[in-house]
């Protein structure tokens, strides 16, 4: 009797130490083991990310993403030689992170300029450079990448009205780097955000059923208002019937430096996180 209650246990133990260790046979999300999958669901993303992979170059841009971020994600919610889509993939974080885990990628780009920064870089770090189109993500989605196809999308959108930003401190109207990017600095939040769903329907189409989207997006502070920026977009995208969030993960950016903004007369925010909506296509397949 007490031989079979040690049997019993030990069964129990290794199940346990192998569901901790091993990939799940019947995972269909990702190849992460137990320990990693319970890791992955963390609500708040805090590893400091290396600058690396031609850090300098890319920073150009502004808006970077880092390509190890992007690999993580990646991995939570695709397998080998799944397709990655990025719609506005800047200098590329999200196809580099792709490559260093052996998935495919895609990216769209409406400035030349990254694309050719994006290409540098592979060459330099001898990654194989993913697939690219130059031009506005609303005419490349419809016209280059087939519906149903994308196991996984991670992108990063262009910030509505940051040309504005203004410095609290000194008062003096300051261009933001990121202004580069940002063509659409005379539209208003509610234009911004119909531009950026039109953007997400056309993705959704390309998304195969079950499958997910990754959107960095940051809050920020303008005109003496926080603005909830992720919450106005993740509102916006969830009306797309069959888009459903599922998660607001937080990144904490360790690279972000300190400002002492509105010392010493009122509290406004350094911020330093950025949010990464987490979507997932569910629609009624016949
Ligand atoms: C926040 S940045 C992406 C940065 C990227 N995650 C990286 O790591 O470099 C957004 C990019 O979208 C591009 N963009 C804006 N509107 C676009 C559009 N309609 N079609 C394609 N690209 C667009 C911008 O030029 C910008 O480079």
């Amino acid at each position: 009797m007490q031989k079979q209650l040690f049997n019993y246990k030990k069964k129990l133990t290794k199940k346990k130490l192998d569901s901790k260790s091993k990939v799940a046979d019947n995972n269909k999300v990702n190849e992460l083991t137990g320990s990693e999958w319970k890791f992955s669901t963390k609500s708040v993303i805090s590893k400091a990310y290396p600058v690396n992979l031609q850090h300098k170059l890319r920073s150009e841009h502004g808006g970077q993403k880092p390509p190890d971020l992007c690999l993580d994600l990646i991995k939570i919610f695709t397998k080998k030689n799944n397709l990655v889509l990025d719609p506005l993939m800047g200098v590329g974080g999200t196809l580099i992170g792709a490559s260093l885990c052996n998935r495919k990628a895609v990216g769209i780009e409406l400035n030349n300029k990254w694309i050719n920064i994006y290409k540098k870089v592979c060459k330099l770090e001898k990654i194989k450079a993913e697939q690219t189109y130059h031009g506005n993500a609303k005419e490349v989605l419809e016209k280059n990448i087939k519906n149903n196809s994308i196991d996984f999308i991670l992108t990063d959108v262009p910030y509505w009205n940051v040309d504005q930003l203004k410095k609290t401190r000194s008062k003096k109207a300051t261009i933001s780097k990121l202004s580069k990017f940002n063509k659409s600095n005379s539209l208003s939040k509610e234009d911004w955000l119909l531009d950026m769903k039109e953007i997400f329907q056309k993705c959704f189409k390309k998304l195969k059923n079950k499958k997910y989207m990754g959107v960095f997006i940051g809050d920020i502070y303008r005109d003496k208002h926080y603005h909830i920026l992720s919450a106005d977009l993740a509102n916006s995208i969830s009306t797309i019937e069959g888009f459903n969030l599922k998660a607001n993960l937080i990144w904490f950016d360790q690279s972000k430096s300190l400002h002492v903004y509105g010392y010493p007369y009122s509290f406004v925010p350094s911020m330093i996180h950025q949010n990464v909506l987490i979507f997932k296509k569910e629609i009624d397949e016949d």
